[in-house]
């Protein structure tokens, strides 16, 4: 079974394909309909080296946290189908009008609803019951909060709310994948009164022992987002101070779904 459209002949001609696990994206892509307006975005290159690696043309993809649709946009681009979910009202709506501006055919829909409950995946199911990838970007847990919502992870009141939470997702995700299917998570860690939090290493065992075998852990780099630029000496100072390192990376994690 092949999970992309990559012709094994010519393996040697996909230059845009990234097979290391460092990453050192660089610029964000802001072409066509991706903004880099909202802080809590990925940038595009993430989802697009997911779907050019482990979908075809025409299948179909599932984004939980879909915040303004950069992986929608993406699929619409590589011809694939997308389904996001998106908890807050307004940022979907948002993404929704985004997500019109780039051009194609796909399906590329956004449903407003809570990620970590059975409805969501019961309305999903109307749109699609099979997908090809599943690409989850969840909140860092509470690093930056997202909506007011209760439900929201970013509010989760505890790190063992915030994996909970995340697990029920993984887990409603699951019957939704077909079989030897990938899922991607994107996810960095956090820093709390004194303590490096690894929500990385946290989740990525959360997704193994939900059925998923880990493929590859990829590390990427932050580029100083707009929000931080100029207080980087300011993080250097409180890391030279505090004994820590400043984050400026964060994973990629690769997984495939074991079983049915
Ligand atoms: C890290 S952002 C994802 C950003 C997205 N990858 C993009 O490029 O725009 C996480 C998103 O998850 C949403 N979220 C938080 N809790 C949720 C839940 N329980 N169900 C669905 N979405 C949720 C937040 O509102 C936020 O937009």
């Amino acid at each position: 079974m092949q999970f992309n459209d990559i012709d094994m002949r010519r393996w040697k001609e996909y230059d845009e394909i990234i097979t290391d696990s460092l990453w050192i994206l660089g610029r964000r892509d802001n072409s066509g309909a991706h903004t880099p307006e909202y802080h809590g975005n990925f940038v595009p290159q993430i989802p697009r080296q997911a779907m050019l690696r482990f979908t075809r043309r025409g299948e179909w993809v599932l984004d939980p946290f879909a915040g303004l649709g950069t992986t929608l946009i993406e699929a619409r681009r590589l011809g694939r189908n997308a389904v996001g979910v998106e908890l807050s009202e307004e940022i979907a709506e948002k993404a929704r009008s985004f997500v019109s501006e780039e051009p194609g055919e796909t399906v590329a829909e956004i449903l407003v609803g809570d990620s970590t409950r059975p409805e969501t995946f019961e309305a999903i199911r109307e749109i699609m019951d099979t997908f090809h990838l599943v690409i989850l970007h969840p909140p860092y847990w509470n690093i930056i909060r997202f909506t007011e919502r209760r439900e929201d992870l970013s509010n989760a009141p505890t790190l063992d709310a915030f994996l909970s939470a995340f697990s029920r997702t993984v887990g409603l995700v699951r019957p939704l994948l077909a079989a030897r299917r990938y899922l991607v998570l994107v996810i960095g860690d956090a820093y709390r009164k004194g303590e490096w939090i690894p929500l990385g290493f946290y989740t990525m065992k959360a997704v193994m022992d939900a059925g998923f075998r880990l493929k590859s852990i990829v590390v990427k780099d932050i580029q100083e987002n707009r929000g931080k630029r100029g207080q980087y000496s300011l993080w250097r100072y409180r890391a030279l101070r505090g004994g820590y390192y400043v984050f400026k990376h964060e994973y990629v994690m690769f997984f495939q779904k074991v079983g049915r």
